[in-house]
């Protein structure tokens, strides 16, 4: 108790000393009601990435308000790319006076999917400089996948203090790519770069999510000739050029996924609409092997909660495997459940900072390599806990929700980089949460 205090005191004064909201959370509302997600924050950023590639005017829908958002279009507007919001969620993105420009360390190291703009530069310049990424709160995350990719397209890359220095003066040219681990961005520069390659692309091991099946669709509307999307192999016939096009922003299937959390946690009864249940597979299934039952309609999915989770096994693995933006919220769930869980992230091995936190709340969790065994208590009790990422800060706030007493979420700029205003999705569906104003 002591500890909590000394602990609160602190989150207090980094409050207001580096102007941090706060999240604090009273546990122990069931939720129910009907709430919509919004469009994909992951399917977004490669998609604006992707106005480099032809000139002229953009028209996005269904585009999420957050900050990983607004630093992609800061990122832009560095290569003279004008964006602006016609209505909240919808966007026009101008790249009629695009150029060739530097994609600085200070945004690349505040979000790592800049390196976005690689293949696209590349692609449209022959030359690109962006800055290396650097590790992240997991592990060391490394972008070797996606510089190998450049290369098998004929350009040749460097590493100059801190940059990736790529360079094809000759134009890039078709190659044959097989990925060892199947990588989400990887696969999405490749795309980029080879869309107008000359010659013939084919990629091995290709990844499947949702995200990059958006991508090549955007792609295809673009001008690109892509065959075997939603396939590990992909052909990319190389065109001239590339023409602008417009495009809904499909669901974020985390954001769904982190709702359908929130009411299996408090044995809630909630429906979440604005929903592709076809992203949704291996998260729902691990739902309903919890207890939970779960009703599909083609736009919206139901969830019932009982009270208490049934213990699980839950591994990650690339779509359409459970994913790992998922495994932190499960964790949270599991803590409460009816028994003994283990939660497997094959993706990340390091993916666990969100534990300790969920054990300041009385979670139950002992970690063994890239394994989490959680013995789920009928309680958790309320405490100051620190958002160490973005997943992990939802955790927390999914957690607090069944914490006896309240749960102060510190550091939650994490959490405003890819869940728009969920802490009003959540009140609005019966949860006492609210936003400190730093
Ligand atoms: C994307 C998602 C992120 C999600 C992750 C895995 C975006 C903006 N982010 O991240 O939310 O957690 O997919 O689903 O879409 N790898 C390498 N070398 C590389 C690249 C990746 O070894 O060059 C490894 C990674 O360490 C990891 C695996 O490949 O083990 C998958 O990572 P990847 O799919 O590339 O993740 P991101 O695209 O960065």
């Amino acid at each position: 108790m002591k500890i909590d205090q000394e602990r609160a005191r602190v989150t207090d004064s980094e409050v207001t000393a580096t102007g941090m909201d706060e999240i604090r959370v009273l546990g122990g509302y069931r939720l129910q009601g009907k709430v919509a997600a919004g469009g994909s924050k992951n399917a977004t950023l490669p998609l604006l990435a992707a106005t480099l590639l032809a000139p002229g005017t953009y028209r996005f829908t269904n585009v999420p308000e957050l900050k990983d958002v607004s630093t992609m279009l800061e990122m832009l507007s560095r290569f003279g790319i004008k964006s602006h919001r016609t209505g909240t969620h919808d966007l026009t993105v101008d790249s009629t006076g695009s150029h060739n420009a530097e994609a600085p360390y200070e945004l690349v190291k505040t979000m790592r999917a800049s390196i976005y703009v690689l293949g696209p530069l590349l692609a449209r310049y022959g030359e690109a400089r962006v800055s290396l990424p650097g590790g992240c709160a997991w592990g060391p995350r490394p972008v070797d996948l996606h510089i190998r990719s450049m290369e098998q397209l004929g350009a040749e890359v460097d590493i100059d203090h801190g940059y990736i220095v790529a360079r094809a003066p000759n134009g890039l040219r078709g190659g044959n790519i097989s990925f060892d681990v199947s990588s989400v961005g990887a696969t999405g520069n490749l795309l980029m770069a080879a869309a107008t390659a000359a010659g013939r692309t084919t990629v091995e091991n290709a990844a499947c999510e949702p995200e990059i099946q958006a991508l090549c669709e955007f792609l295809v509307s673009m001008g690109a000739r892509i065959t075997g999307i939603c396939r590990p192999q992909l052909v990319i016939e190389g065109v001239p050029e590339l023409h602008p096009a417009d495009a809904p922003m499909i669901p974020d299937r985390i954001e769904v996924g982190t709702l359908l959390v929130a009411a299996a946690i408090t044995g809630g009864d909630v429906e979440v609409t604005g929903v592709d249940p076809t992203h949704l597979g291996a998260t729902l299934s691990k739902l309903e092997a919890a207890g939970s039952s779960i009703e599909v309609a083609p736009d919206s999915v139901r969830i019932r909660a009982p009270e208490r989770p049934e213990p699980i096994s839950v591994t990650t693995r690339p779509f359409p495997g459970f994913p790992t933006d998922m495994q932190a919220q499960f964790m949270a769930l599991l803590s409460v459940g009816n028994g003994a869980s283990t939660i497997v992230d094959t993706i990340y091995h390091d993916r666990f900072t969100h534990v300790a936190e969920l054990m300041r709340l009385g979670a139950d969790i002992r970690l063994e390599g890239n394994t989490a065994h959680v013995r789920g208590l009928p309680a958790l009790s309320g405490a100051p806990v620190m958002a160490t990422d973005l997943r992990a800060s939802a955790a927390l706030i999914l957690a607090g929700l069944v914490a006896g007493g309240e749960t102060r979420v510190s550091r939650v700029y994490h959490l405003d980089r890819g869940y728009e205003r969920l802490e009003q999705k959540l009140q609005a569906l019966g949860a006492s949460i609210r936003r400190v104003k730093a």
